[in-house]
């Protein structure tokens, strides 16, 4: 385990397990219908790459980049996009991909962005729901994990854009970020 990892709370093999089972769920709910995954970069990357890999349809792959946080480990609450979809979103079944829903700030704001381009319908997928933490209303339609009020690494998330190659997920030492 990394020295900066306190605990980890899901293995490597639980993670895989439920992606998977996540990967089923969107293969039945999306019969029939072509999706397009929106990852959202960075934290997304490797849950989006794992999922698509369950996903038994034909669905197209895009990123978008969203920020809003800086190197702490609060939301600044200002969301800026840096990197937008480049193929028309219209009349498509678009499924936003999150490594986590903290505040929802970040999540809102991309479900409002995107619904401008037309599409079909919007789903949101994320791997790490902290619903304890919402400010806005926004609600996962998939979700791997509820976790506790913690800051998390790996997996996809960082802190600093540190431990985001560690193949699980565990709470970061609170000495490393306060
Ligand atoms: P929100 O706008 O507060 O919901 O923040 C969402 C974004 O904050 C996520 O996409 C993550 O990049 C980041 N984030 C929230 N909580 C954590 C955490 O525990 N560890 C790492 N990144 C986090
Ligand atoms: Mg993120």
């Amino acid at each position: 385990m990394n020295k900066d990892i306190e605990s980890i709370l899901f293995t490597e093999a639980e993670i895989k397990a439920r992606v998977k089972e996540i990967g089923q769920q969107i293969t039945r709910d999306f019969t029939g219908k072509k999706p397009v995954l929106i990852g959202v970069l960075k934290g997304a990357f490797v849950f989006l790459s794992d999922l698509a890999r369950c996903i038994d349809l034909d669905c197209s792959i895009d990123f978008l980049t969203a920020s809003s946080y800086g190197k702490g480990a609060e939301t600044s609450g200002k969301v800026t996009i840096a990197k937008d979809p480049g193929d028309s979103l219209e009349g498509k079944s678009v499924i936003i991909v999150e490594d986590i829903l903290d505040s929802g700030v970040t999540m809102s704001f991309l479900k409002k962005y995107l619904s401008e381009r037309n599409p079909e319908s919007i789903s949101v997928c994320t791997l790490l729901d902290k619903p304890e933490r919402r400010k806005t209303d926004v609600k996962a339609d998939y979700f791997g994990f509820l976790c506790p009020n913690e800051f998390l690494v790996g997996y996809g998330l960082d802190y600093a854009e540190k431990y985001r190659n560690l193949p699980y997920i565990g709470i970061l030492k609170p000495e490393i970020y306060k």
